[in-house]
């Protein structure tokens, strides 16, 4: 396998040895990984469900699937059957599976994006194209579009025209569109919209999928734990490759995400925490010279202050916080790093003191 792309964190790590020198130790603001507790209520939803000694279906539980369709529907207002619902072990493994799944000759992505859009396509030995413009794409066929909202790494919400648009213009072709919406909940300024949504969609999935994730929503990260959603006659062949390829969610982790998805306190507990931290940052980051662009929904600010994407990493990592460059993202985030709320209170306390 050598058309992957080498691992890009390994050329932080020099930036990661000077934030960890600092005497206060280093806030981490580089990557996306939850530091909040996992909500108790999951975690004994967990322990009840450890004697689990028997395979767990492929499919999920009828309740884990009933508990997917009834938060699309409470939180969303997107309707699916529950036997349209699919476990993912975790969304990236799909991410990075879902173009060989599909046997993807060409796959498009946004221009800047979650790097595992680009594996998944080099995986499934397809065509990667990273576009926003779906019009600049020429004749030759596209088999997978993805699209990302709120996006990773802007923070950017695609408004339901843009969706529409995406929709009409694979339908007309035959081309799925799978919508990466992991970051969902996590609206700011702006509400995200599901691709599965009515106005977006006018009520009819075909050709549609919805990749979500528990991993920020609820902090189980640790667990694994996503689904897929979207045209049934797709769901029904993923399932049935998923089956052969033992893509099995376990079954104490089936249970947790069972009583996280039917659970929305934690959830709201969670944002609040990310909305405390956001406005923490925000103006001190501007004040020293950052301007934030997008940023209006998702987990992290998208902050540029002119110079190379590595030049703000290296300032940054001198006052011991590490952020990640743009770059990582595609070479139109040269310019741009990635800050996260994804670290502890007393942390992000300690970033804004430093940044003062
Ligand atoms: C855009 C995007 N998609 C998918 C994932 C994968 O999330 P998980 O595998 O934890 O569900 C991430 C993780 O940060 C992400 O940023």
């Amino acid at each position: 396998m050598n058309n992957l792309p080498d691992f890009p964190w390994d050329r932080l790590e020099p930036y990661k040895a000077r934030a960890l020198a600092h005497p206060d130790g280093i806030v981490d603001l580089s990557v996306g990984t939850p530091v909040d507790p996992v909500p108790p209520l999951v975690q004994s939803a967990l322990v009840e469900a450890a004697n689990s000694p028997g395979y767990p279906l492929t499919h999920g539980t009828k309740a884990l699937r009933e508990a997917a369709a009834g938060w699309l529907r409470r939180r969303h207002e997107v309707t699916v059957e529950p036997s349209d619902v699919l476990p993912l072990i975790g969304s990236k493994e799909f991410v990075a599976w879902l173009p060989s799944y599909l046997g993807a000759r060409r796959v498009v992505f946004p221009e800047l994006a979650y790097p595992t859009y680009d594996v998944g396509a080099r995986l499934a030995g397809a065509e990667a194209t990273a576009s926003d413009g779906l019009l600049a794409l020429g004749p030759q066929h596209v088999d997978l579009v993805w699209v990302n909202s709120p996006g990773n790494p802007t923070g950017r919400v695609l408004p339901v025209e843009h969706l529409r648009k995406v929709v009409a213009w694979a339908r007309e072709r035959g081309v799925v569109v799978a919508s990466d919406e992991c970051y969902i909940e996590l609206g700011w300024e702006e509400r995200p919209v599901s691709i599965l949504h009515p106005d977006v969609c006018e009520g009819s999935h075909e050709g549609l999928l919805a990749v979500h994730s528990l991993s920020k929503r609820s902090n189980l990260a640790g667990y694994r734990a996503g689904f897929v959603t979207g045209d049934p006659a797709l769901v029904k062949r993923l399932l049935e490759i998923r089956k052969h390829a033992g893509m099995l969610m376990p079954a104490p982790v089936q249970a947790a995400m069972t009583a996280a998805l039917g659970d929305d306190a934690h959830a709201e507990e969670q944002r609040e925490r990310y909305a405390r931290r956001r406005v923490q940052l925000r103006p001190v980051l501007e004040k020293a010279g950052w301007s934030i662009e997008h940023s209006t929904a998702g987990l992290y600010f998208w902050a540029t202050d002119g110079t190379s994407s590595w030049e703000q990493v290296s300032k940054l990592s001198e006052i011991g916080i590490l952020v990640a460059p743009g770059e990582f993202y595609g070479s139109a985030g040269g310019r741009h790093i990635r800050i996260a709320m994804t670290a502890t209170d007393e942390r992000i306390s300690a970033a804004v003191r430093r940044l003062q």
